[in-house]
């Protein structure tokens, strides 16, 4: 059978402060400059979640990619959406909340819930031009 990638975009909107706790507010203020303001500040996220495996030859799917959507939605969308990223989130907790580390505990939260399918990759727009991707390595 073929082995074809699915991805399905999702998006949420989030608010998050970077800052570094072992770090002053100086060197705070000079490693993320704004981004480390302490009241924090937002973005609109979209995640895109690649899986790949077999097209199933009954359904021609590699999986009904509502259900793609149902776990994402239900696992980390439903935790992160209109959450302050630093504080509202139990798995990321002591995490400093850049767009890289977010990308990797999102696939820890969907790795082996995927039925028939193998999680490729994790991408995630915190911004129209900053992309991130996890790959699982
Ligand atoms: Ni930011």
């Amino acid at each position: 059978m073929p082995k074809v990638r699915v991805t399905r975009r999702l998006h949420f909107a989030a608010a998050h402060r970077l800052c570094n706790a072992a770090f002053d507010d100086a060197q705070n203020r000079a490693v993320f400059g704004a981004c480390s303001n302490p009241n924090g500040h937002g973005h609109n996220y979209q995640l895109e979640v690649t899986v790949e495996g077999e097209v199933d030859p009954t359904t021609g799917f590699v999986l009904d990619v509502k259900r793609l959507r149902d776990l994402v939605s239900d696992l980390v969308i439903q935790d992160l959406d209109h959450a302050n990223l630093n504080v509202d989130v139990g798995w990321l907790d002591g995490v400093n909340p850049t767009a890289e580390n977010v990308a990797v505990r999102i696939w820890h939260r969907i790795d082996g819930h995927l039925e028939g399918a193998r999680l490729v990759s994790v991408r995630l727009w915190e911004t129209e031009r900053n992309l991130v991707e996890y790959r699982g390595e």
